[in-house]
């Protein structure tokens, strides 16, 4: 099988946890290559539930090692205590976990910085700290991985913290998280080189999504990195002829969590019955997440981005109850109509949803796992959904367990 992508095709949450999980059986080694703890991904085993931040998705599976690249921001408290949940549950590390010299790390002062940034900019992030970190990289004043692991780091920290009380405990753990991660990091460039020249096949494990990307996303409502595909190469340090096929990844909704453009949101009665019946809150914050119907041409334009090959559409489900179930087929912008996401944010603020309406299937789609069982209404849709936006639908996910999806042939051709 060759090298696979897996790619958030909207605003991130569209269930990449459980297929990167339900795929990895495929591959030898899975790597999160952007990021960082503002990501929660969810992943159901034998109807219990873990949620993973930094770690990749696909590790629960034996034998699989996982890759955490130069591009993600880590927060060493938080990726301590996310391994020791793990461990806790019977699942060991040694051997298995690859954490990049390159990786930049989030400090106290990231957060504290986005605490005051978010009062008046108002983007709705997670408060992690991920974007004053990636601005501290580009800015080239940016600690790493490496930084953590010399000796003098805890020098180092006391003097960019004075006697800063709100410090004190991350700078007194600076050598535990030393002596415990210290048996994980490397060059994850020549790891992976080395593993390709192995044969070893790799899964890239993308988080947020492709409107979030901090170029191609609705600026400057997005994350700071770039979780499309074309990050996979700088921020895992492969060249980008190692990626060999992209799935992307959409509900068969539509979700946005904070602030920013979201054409095709329902702020109604519709909206809220795809929110509860989704169990659309964040998994980490508990946000309500805002809903709407599928928007086509944001996922066309995903397709694009990521040069996607197939696409999965999961929580199809969630869309059993609805008599007539819409698509955003285009926009209407100042009395013309579009078919492209305009680049000016306050444009897309006045963007209008252009609608097509589907029948309902009005019938429980909830855990099918057989192509032939769906509904002949559900399967126009989808059949709409991939003819729109010229890329097939490879897989289908009924429910959140592993095993609760139906494939198309078309997941055959990502071998
Ligand atoms: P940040 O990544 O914390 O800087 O937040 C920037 C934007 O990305 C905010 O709108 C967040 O809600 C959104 N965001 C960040 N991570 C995720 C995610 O994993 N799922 C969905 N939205 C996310």
């Amino acid at each position: 099988m060759s090298n696979l992508a897996v790619i958030g095709a909207q605003w991130g949450d569209e269930g990449k946890g459980k297929i990167v999980d339900l795929v990895s059986l495929h591959f030898d080694i899975v790597a999160r290559y952007q990021g960082g703890h503002n990501a929660g991904h969810t992943v159901v085993i034998e109807g219990k539930s873990y949620i993973l931040q930094l770690i990749p998705s696909g590790m629960f599976r034996g034998g699989k090692v996982g890759v955490i690249g130069n591009g993600v921001v880590i927060e060493p408290s938080a990726l301590l205590a996310e391994m020791h949940k793990m461990e806790n549950s019977g699942f060991s590390f040694e051997g298995r976990l690859h954490i990049s010299d390159r990786a930049h790390l989030i400090l106290p002062h990231h957060r504290w910085r986005e605490q005051e940034t978010e009062k008046t900019q108002k983007i709705g992030t997670t408060l992690r700290g991920i974007g004053p970190t990636y601005e501290d990289k580009a800015a080239r004043k940016g600690y790493r991985i490496s930084d953590l692991m010399q000796p003098d780091f805890r020098q180092r920290l006391e003097s960019l913290y004075g006697d800063r009380a709100d410090a004190s405990e991350f700078i007194s753990r600076t050598e535990e998280f030393r002596v415990k991660l210290a048996q994980y990091v490397c060059n994850c460039s020549s790891f992976l080189a080395e593993a390709i020249r192995q044969g070893k096949r790799l899964l890239f494990e993308g988080a947020q999504g492709t409107m979030l990307d901090v170029d191609h996303g609705t600026y400057p409502f997005v994350t700071s990195s770039s979780c499309a595909a074309g990050g996979i190469s700088t921020g895992l340090g492969i060249g980008p002829k190692y990626i060999h096929r992209v799935l992307g990844v959409s509900k068969a909704y539509a979700t946005r969590v904070g602030s920013g453009p979201f054409p095709s949101e329902l702020q109604n009665e519709i909206g809220d019955t795809i929110r509860n019946r989704g169990r659309e809150f964040g998994s980490i914050t508990g946000r309500p997440r805002r809903c709407g119907w599928l928007d086509l041409v944001g996922l066309k334009y995903a397709a694009q981005i990521n040069g996607m090959d197939a696409v999965c559409i999961t929580k199809l489900d969630i869309l059993d109850v609805f008599d007539e179930i819409s698509v955003c087929i285009e926009y209407e912008l100042d009395g013309e109509r579009i078919q492209e996401f305009p680049a000016s944010f306050q444009a897309v603020e006045r963007i209008h949803p252009v609608w097509r309406t589907f029948p309902g299937w009005k019938c429980n789609t909830f855990a099918l796992r057989k192509l032939n069982d769906l509904p002949v209404k559900a399967r126009k849709y989808l059949d709409f959904v991939e003819e729109f936006i010229q890329v097939p639908v490879a897989m289908i996910s009924t429910s959140p367990e592993r095993d609760d999806t139906i494939f198309y042939p078309a997941f055959d051709t990502l071998s």
